[in-house]
């Protein structure tokens, strides 16, 4: 099963990337790229709300999968304008690491050679047409408190509540409320009801909804 292993990486089924840190994958290892459309851009009515100034922040980088995902359905949309995404990871990717992660879905490694050239400059503020990407580096128990912006949509995308707790705590989901544009939302794949109750907290009127492939459950949310 294990094709090769890098620094806190192997890699499962050919190309998916699984982190020996959290024993988790990157993605789901079915199909990563439709996960992603169904659970972070679907579960925040995106790109139905796409305008000028628009922000995506993201919890959990990783291979970018989610901000390609995000660009190419604002190409696709025909968006004018400008959107930001700032996106939090502690445990930043290998721009080596990531080309191939993302071999995995052509559709989005054929738009990925401006992201990963930038990427393995050492940029970290990744600019593409039509959206400007930030992605803060460090504990996001520490970068999220301090980040001066608000995001109209978040994407909650750690590893999984059992293996990433640090991910999901209250205070850190106190944080993403607290860092929400009025009429904000999130979305994630996780149904834990210990992330609902805290997102609830954070001033997230909370559903479920239906979660991606063999997933019963997502949840989503907007807050008031
Ligand atoms: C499921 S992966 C994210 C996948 C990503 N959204 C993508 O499109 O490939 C979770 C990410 O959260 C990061 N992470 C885990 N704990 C963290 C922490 N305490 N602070 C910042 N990032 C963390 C991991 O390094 C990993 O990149």
């Amino acid at each position: 099963m294990t094709a090769g292993s890098t620094s806190g990486l192997e890699w499962k089924e050919g190309d998916v990337p699984v982190s020996l840190r959290f024993d988790d994958p990157y993605f789901s290892l079915g199909n990563g790229l439709a996960e992603t459309r169904h659970v972070f851009l679907g579960g925040n009515d995106l790109p139905a709300r796409f305008r000028d100034g628009f922000g995506i922040a993201e919890l959990g980088f990783g291979t970018g999968l989610n901000m390609l995902a995000t660009w190419i359905a604002l190409r696709d949309h025909g968006f004018q304008g400008e959107m930001n995404y700032t996106s939090f990871e502690g445990y930043p990717l290998e721009a080596e690491e990531i080309d191939r992660a993302l071999r995995a879905f052509p559709e989005a490694h054929a738009v990925a050679a401006p992201f990963l050239e930038q990427w393995a400059a050492g940029a970290r503020v990744i600019t593409l047409p039509g959206l400007r990407a930030e992605i803060v580096i460090g504990d996001v128990r520490e970068t999220l408190p301090a980040w001066s912006g608000r995001a109209d949509a978040w994407y909650l995308d750690g590893f999984s509540p059992a293996k990433n707790p640090e991910m999901w705590g209250a205070d850190l989901m106190a944080e993403v409320g607290a860092h929400t544009a009025p009429g904000g939302s999130f979305a994630t794949y996780t149904a834990a009801g210990h992330v609902r109750r805290a997102l609830g907290e954070a001033g997230f009127a909370v559903e479920r909804a239906p979660g991606f492939g063999y997933k019963r459950h997502m949840s989503r949310g907007v807050r008031s």
